[in-house]
């Protein structure tokens, strides 16, 4: 067990009283799922998943000393213009941070953030857009204590962002990123991710297409979707489930066993959506174009032998991941076929990334 003492600051640091610095984070696609977790964002499986590259959050932040006549310790902008809405989530992050950052009592913050992809894409943004927010304050976390390594910086932000959403822990580095002790991993963490570096070349290059089946906002808030999980009657079984799911996702990955990736991660995501189909009160966050996608899917693979597959998050659209070297047919096959399935033809096409930019 590790413990979270080590990320409070201990020793004196330097005064800093203007600082401004922007980042880009990207948005991550899991293959097992993190749904269901005990206070503070402690999951109660371990998870793993994709590092994306396209779709991403840039947030700049002006930290500026606080004086007597600041009323407020913040404000945000979203693409330019100002986005109260936004503030009440970022304070309560602020707050949840603040014994591990209590330097952050000291400033104003001016907070400028913006998405790759567009605002209602019904692509959730808290994981890019925390694992953001987290890498300007541990960049000004660097400024006061200059003999911050870089390992344990980026370790801290990772930690930081998984108090503003769980799945921010995995976007932080990659191409792929565990989260969530597990016997198998034992430099794993439920407190904070771990890039993961043993995956075969062909994981390292993987394409994602998201099909947007629904731009809306999404019908549960993950909020109210972990906390179907207490009490759910499938609950135990489905951590145990997920727990078998990380351990053979690995061998998987290791040793590039494409057929098997296709038929966990598959099964993984029909789970997901199985656990909010059984939930009190029940969910079917599936669309009817989300069933038709994953049917032509499974029918496209029997018929050529290509490597294409699914991955859902907890709403209708569809992550097709496929690896690149298929990718031209495949991608015809998509235009062809799948396109029609998307709210107004929108489709985003990303890739395997690597994490977190300055910029
Ligand atoms: C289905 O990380 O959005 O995408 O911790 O409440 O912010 P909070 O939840 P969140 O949950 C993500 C759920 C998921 C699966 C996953 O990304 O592992």
């Amino acid at each position: 067990m590790i413990d979270k003492a080590q990320f409070v600051p201990k020793i004196e640091g330097n005064e800093i009283s203007s600082f401004k610095t922007t980042w880009s984070a990207p948005s991550n696609i899991a293959l097992v799922k993190y749904w269901g977790k005990k206070e503070l964002q402690i999951p109660c499986n371990p998870s793993i998943s994709f590092t994306l590259d396209q779709c991403r959050t840039t947030t700049s932040v002006q930290f500026k000393s606080r004086t007597a006549h600041d009323h407020s310790s913040l404000a945000v902008q979203y693409d330019g213009k100002p986005a109260p809405s936004f503030e009440p989530k970022v304070k309560t992050f602020i707050d949840r941070i603040r014994p591990y950052a209590p330097y952050l009592n000291e400033y104003h913050l001016q907070i400028d953030t913006v998405n790759s992809f567009p605002h209602s894409s019904g692509i959730a943004s808290s994981a890019s857009a925390m694992a953001a927010l987290a890498a300007a304050i541990m960049d000004l976390e660097k400024q006061i204590y200059p003999s911050l390594t870089a390992e344990d910086q980026i370790k801290k932000c990772s930690f930081l962002a998984r108090l503003g959403s769980g799945s921010a822990a995995r976007s932080v580095e990659g191409p792929l990123v565990l989260w969530g002790e597990h016997t198998a991993t034992p430099d794993s963490s439920d407190l904070f991710g771990v890039r993961w570096t043993k995956a075969a070349d062909v994981f390292k290059t993987y394409r994602d297409t998201i099909l947007l089946v629904d731009k809306g906002q999404k019908e549960v808030s993950s909020t109210v979707g972990h906390n179907l999980m207490h009490n759910h009657p499938f609950a135990e079984n489905r951590f145990a489930q997920a727990k078998a799911h990380y351990q053979d996702l690995l061998a998987i990955l290791e040793n590039g066993e494409i057929n098997g990736f296709t038929d966990l991660v598959e099964r993984e995501a029909l789970s997901l959506h199985a656990m909010m189909l059984t939930s009190s009160p029940s969910y079917i966050l599936m669309h009817s174009n989300t069933i038709q996608i994953i049917q032509k899917v499974r029918n496209f693979r029997k018929t050529t032998g290509l490597q294409l597959t699914f991955t859902l998050d907890a709403g209708a659209n569809v992550h097709l991941l496929y690896p690149e070297h298929e990718a031209e047919q495949i991608c015809q096959f998509i235009e062809s076929d799948l396109r029609q399935y998307c709210q107004d033809n929108e489709l985003i096409s990303d890739r395997v990334g690597t994490g977190l930019k300055k910029t």
